[in-house]
């Protein structure tokens, strides 16, 4: 295990971004953006990650990556799910992210496969909480976190980011709205890419998964006490960010 987590984290690359005025000067801070599925986590963490010329890390695409693995070894389908199999091969999993400057992060490659398409892919989705269920499987991931971390200067995006891999983290943020606006979002986002889902389907997976994430013994989901919390159900991106940014600075003042 500790020579798989050697080279994961030798090999992890994420090219400096160009820092943008002014933040380069300022220290450099973990931020942790936690919340529920389909908040917009990810947009508003790399958005902010680019603002301050931080790295940033989707947490879920590990967990995702892991559940592909799953799933192409049928060690997981329907109701089955052989977790002694996936434990036993977890030395075996190698992730990692490379930065692809022409979408502007990190993108999820599994035993050297790039897998950012599949690992979004509706399957993936309906049993990704299952496996996040773990310990052995958070265990893992989370050790590979907290090493990207440790030099700061990251907007990592997770469910536990603020309460169990960095409680340190001078940010906290926790992303929440609606199911039903969450369900739509993602029933868009998988529509425009041509998945045959319904809203129904979308809908009861955001629901399922919810119940999963903070109901699970190891890291549920929630909100640590320290976060800020933002509802987004009727914010848009900009305001969003803009509310992100304002929180950052008052950080970085204090
Ligand atoms: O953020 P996402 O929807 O891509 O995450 C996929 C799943 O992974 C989600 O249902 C819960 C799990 N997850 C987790 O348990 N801990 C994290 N830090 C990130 C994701």
């Amino acid at each position: 295990m500790e020579g798989v987590k050697k080279a994961i984290f030798g090999t992890c690359l994420f090219p400096a971004f160009q820092p943008a005025q002014p933040y380069f000067m300022t220290k450099k801070i973990t931020i942790a953006i936690d919340g529920f599925s389909s908040t917009g986590k990810s947009t508003v963490a790399k958005q902010l990650a680019k603002e301050l010329g931080y790295v940033y890390v989707d947490t879920g695409a590990m967990y995702r990556a892991v559940t592909l693995y799953a799933l192409r070894k049928k060690y997981i389908f329907d109701d089955h799910f052989d977790k002694n199999a996936l434990i036993a091969e977890l030395p075996l999993i190698r992730l990692k992210f490379i930065f692809n400057p022409e979408v502007g992060f990190g993108e999820m490659y599994l035993n050297d496969e790039k897998v950012e398409k599949e690992i979004r892919q509706m399957e993936v989705s309906q049993y990704v909480s299952k496996v996040a269920a773990v310990p052995e499987v958070r265990e893992m991931l989370v050790a590979q976190q907290q090493e990207m971390g440790k030099e700061k200067g990251i907007v990592m995006d997770g469910r536990d980011i603020g309460t169990v891999v960095f409680p340190e983290a001078e940010l906290k943020i926790f992303m929440t709205a609606s199911a039903q606006e969450r369900a739509q979002r993602r029933y868009k986002e998988l529509s425009e890419r041509g998945e045959e889902v319904t809203y129904k389907e979308v809908l009861e997976n955001v629901e399922e998964r919810d119940h999963l994430d903070t109901t699970r013994k190891d890291s549920p989901l929630v909100k640590a006490k320290d976060a800020k919390e933002i509802d987004n159900s009727h914010l848009t991106l900009t305001g969003q960010f803009e509310k992100i940014l304002e929180l950052y600075n008052a950080t970085i003042s204090n």
